[in-house]
């Protein structure tokens, strides 16, 4: 069974997007299609970059953590907000502290949004720092408009003929990248 690890980057105490990971986690535990875990930026409460952990002469036990587990994992899946047409400072901070880790990952984005726009706006900054850090970022995008009409905040979704067919999408391609990924070593 392949490991996903989905990282929910809101850090509010009010979030919405967490919805998003706790969806996709179910869904592919619930399936069986594979061992799915949240990394959680607000659990982790990473300070503000300041070092890479390459060069860090003594990183703390939550970077290690989260490394290693970027790391061991055949699949990442990036849940985000967009705030003013970004992706939130907590994800750059969290992508910028790593680098090695990220090479060659299968990475599918998901983002949200509280009004009509799903986010989208975040796709092409946050696709081009990916590439920058040598991850591989899917082909399919998730992107949810008017989250709380849409999830509840057990992470189900509210209007399953629409989401169904675009996670099965989603997942599909996640899972053809990890199977080729394997399939160079
Ligand atoms: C600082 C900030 C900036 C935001 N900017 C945008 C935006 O540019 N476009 C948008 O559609 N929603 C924007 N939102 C609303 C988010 O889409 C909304 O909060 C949504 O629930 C996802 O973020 P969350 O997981 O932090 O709740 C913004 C929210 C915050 C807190």
């Amino acid at each position: 069974m392949h490991n996903i690890a989905i990282i929910s980057s809101s850090i509010r105490p009010d979030r919405k997007s967490h919805r998003l990971a706790l969806y996709f986690m179910k869904y592919l535990n619930d399936n069986f299609l594979a061992n799915a875990n949240i990394l959680d930026l607000k659990d982790y409460d990473f300070p503000i970059f300041s070092e890479t952990l390459k060069i860090q002469k003594s990183p703390s036990k939550k970077l290690l953590d989260f490394a290693e587990k970027i790391k061991k994992s055949d699949a990442i899946i990036v849940v985000t907000p967009e705030y003013n047409g970004g992706y939130p400072a907590s994800l750059k901070n969290a992508i910028d502290v790593l680098y090695e880790e990220w090479r060659h990952k299968p990475v599918g984005i998901v983002t949200v949004s509280g009004g009509p726009f799903a986010g989208t706006q975040v796709l092409v900054s946050f696709q081009f720092s990916l590439w920058k850090m040598k991850a591989w970022t899917i082909t399919e995008q998730y992107c949810v408009p008017d989250v709380e009409k849409n999830y509840d905040e057990e992470g189900n979704s509210l209007h399953k003929k629409i989401s169904e067919p675009l996670t099965e999408a989603f997942l599909k391609e996640l899972f053809w990248c990890i199977k080729a990924d394997k399939s160079v070593g």
